[in-house]
């Protein structure tokens, strides 16, 4: 009987042993550094300010101005995550994930497969993945739309898309849809997404 019970408790080691292999080193050995993926700051992530936040400060020059001052670093990094900030807030994850998964030609409609580079950083940690999908997948949502669209559609997403079930947010508006710091926050942030994956030169 004596043993078993040496049996049981090398066993019971040896089970320890392989879970913390599997489920701490390894997901440890394939994003720390092991793979190069380095950790991005907001400070990285917000060198350079994009396209379409130098748009807004075009386009509405006075509400700009008076929400974030003038176009550079710090303003950028403080309007993303501000629209971080509003979409968990609001909850826009219950609706919408930030995940392409690898299935059902999922490529086709939102853009090639997540990796886990590109969450290795400040705006993507934790992560926005949600878990239901009313709405489309957004974590390649840069680009797809012009500014335009998204102030239109975030103030009453009819307008743009008729049967859409999507609720109005224009409290982030004023009457003549100008945005307020949010609205441009927002904006900012949804032409961010995607943005990591890019600019690290991956392809699938
Ligand atoms: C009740 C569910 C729901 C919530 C909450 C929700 N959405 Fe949506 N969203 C949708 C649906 C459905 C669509 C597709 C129809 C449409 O375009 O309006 C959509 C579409 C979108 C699109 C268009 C994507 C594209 O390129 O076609 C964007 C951008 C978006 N939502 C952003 C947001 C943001 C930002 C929030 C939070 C402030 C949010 N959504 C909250 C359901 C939702």
């Amino acid at each position: 009987m004596e043993r078993f019970y040496t049996f049981f408790f090398v066993a019971g080691l040896g089970c320890f042993a392989l879970a913390f292999t599997l489920s701490m080193v390894f997901p440890w050995m394939s994003l720390d550094g092991y793979h190069g993926m380095d950790y991005q700051t907001m400070e990285d992530l917000a060198q350079t300010p994009s396209a379409e936040f130098v748009q807004l400060s075009e386009e509405y020059p006075e509400a700009f101005e008076a929400s974030f001052g003038a176009v550079n670093s710090e303003s950028y990094a403080e309007a993303l995550q501000l629209g971080r900030d509003v979409y968990v807030g609001q909850a826009c994850w219950h609706c919408h994930s930030q995940y392409v998964r690898v299935v059902s030609n999922e490529a086709q409609r939102f853009g090639p497969a997540s990796t886990a580079q590109e969450f290795q950083n400040a705006l993507n940690q934790p992560h926005l993945w949600g878990t239901r999908r009313v709405g489309p997948d957004l974590g390649r949502e840069k680009g797809k739309r012009p500014n335009d669209w998204h102030i239109a559609h975030l103030i009453r997403p009819k307008n743009v898309v008729p049967l859409s079930v999507m609720p109005s947010y224009d409290y982030y508006f004023e009457e003549d849809g100008t945005p307020e710091k949010e609205g441009f926050a927002l904006v900012t942030y949804l032409q961010w997404l995607g943005t990591t994956y890019e600019e690290e030169g991956n392809t699938p």
